[in-house]
């Protein structure tokens, strides 16, 4: 089961909201309604969003009604502004919506008809891309779990945030599946609790052993001994490795350094953005104060009550032990590391 598909003529996702409770999918016909299934994380987790978007670049090939290749061209940038407005922070969204404008700026395809089919097979592609990607992720991680650890995890990285299989989750998916006894501690992940309602459930699914941790309690296993490594995941990754993941990732950095503790960022290299020299450059998203006071529609205060809800921070590279990818873990410097991995290189 994946995430997201193509689903003759639609975007077919699993509908991340009603989890753990009901397993439902939503299925999206329009660009417009893949833009505010991202907005509202229907669909969520940075590889996720961009399998989505591409597919939705693929909606918009059909929506565009353009002959002419120069005005479907134009139809399709616009389309794509679109998606990528939906939300900011993770660098996937932009990286797939490019990779897809590019397969239309190429010219290789002469006719309209071309082009549409040529667009629906390279979100394809990215989609199947992104689960032998995270399956090498999970290969070359794998190695970083002892038999035995416990693992810190923050918010969900797992098959919901991508097509399938996982990034930081994936590591552990990999290691469970190659015989090793881990415990996972998850982190609940105010406001919108993606640890708690996805990660166990992706947990229970997997038959790993794991408990639901109060984000605040994460300092307090740490320092009883109790966290062996860290994990977490990634939305967008500076050139000098500083990056941005879910609002929480940051004390957990200092919290891991404080006890020496290993810290790891588990992601794709479409994360990784060249473009940005430091994590001061990564746009954060801030979303409805409204997840903070009222969490899936159960106000915990009235609702005049002031609140402030940034989805994401920045982790320094300094408190980074490393980052794995697909193409091995990258260590300091992160210049050099990243960029050959970004290039293809085995790091
Ligand atoms: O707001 P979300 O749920 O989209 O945030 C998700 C995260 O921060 C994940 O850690 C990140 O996207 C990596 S998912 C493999």
């Amino acid at each position: 089961m994946r995430t997201v598909e193509w689903d003759d003529g639609a975007v077919k996702l699993i509908d991340q909201r009603a989890l753990p409770w009901r397993l439902e999918f939503a299925r999206l016909e329009t660009v417009a309604q893949v833009a505010a299934s991202i907005r509202d994380m229907t669909v969520r987790g940075a590889p996720a969003i961009g399998a989505s978007a591409a597919f939705g670049m693929a909606l918009a090939a059909r929506e565009c009604a353009e002959d002419d290749m120069a005005a479907l061209l134009a139809c399709l940038e616009q389309r794509g502004e679109r998606l990528k407005a939906a939300r900011p922070t993770a660098v996937n969204l932009a990286w797939a919506v490019e990779r897809m404008l590019d397969v239309a700026r190429s010219g290789e395809c002469k006719t309209a008809d071309e082009l549409r089919r040529a667009m629906l097979l390279a979100a394809q592609q990215i989609a199947d891309d992104d689960v032998a990607i995270n399956r090498r992720i999970g290969t070359r991680g794998a190695a970083l779990l002892n038999d035995g650890a416990t693992i810190l995890h923050h918010c969900n990285t797992g098959s919901l945030a991508c097509v399938d299989y996982g990034t930081a989750l994936g590591v552990i998916r990999a290691a469970h599946a190659a015989g090793k006894r881990l415990h996972v501690l998850l982190d609940e992940t105010r406001p919108r609790l993606q640890g708690s309602r996805l990660s166990a459930w992706e947990m229970e699914e997997l038959g790993v052993s794991y408990a639901i941790i109060p984000d605040t309690a994460a300092g307090f296993y740490m320092r009883k001994g109790e966290v062996d490594i860290i994990l977490v995941g990634a939305d967008r990754i500076a050139a000098n490795g500083d990056f941005a993941n879910k609002i929480g990732t940051y004390q957990l950095a200092v919290l891991a350094a404080a006890h020496d503790i290993p810290f790891y960022c588990v992601a794709p290299t479409s994360t990784i953005d060249m473009a940005l020299r430091s994590g001061d450059e990564i746009p954060i998203e801030e979303r409805d104060p409204a997840e903070v006071t009222t969490p899936y529609g159960v106000a915990i205060v009235p609702p005049h009550f002031k609140a402030r809800n940034p989805a994401f921070d920045v982790t320094p590279h300094r408190y980074l032990t490393g980052i794995v990818t697909e193409q091995g873990i990258a260590r300091p410097p992160y210049v050099k590391s990243l960029a050959r991995a970004v290039d293809g290189g085995e790091i």
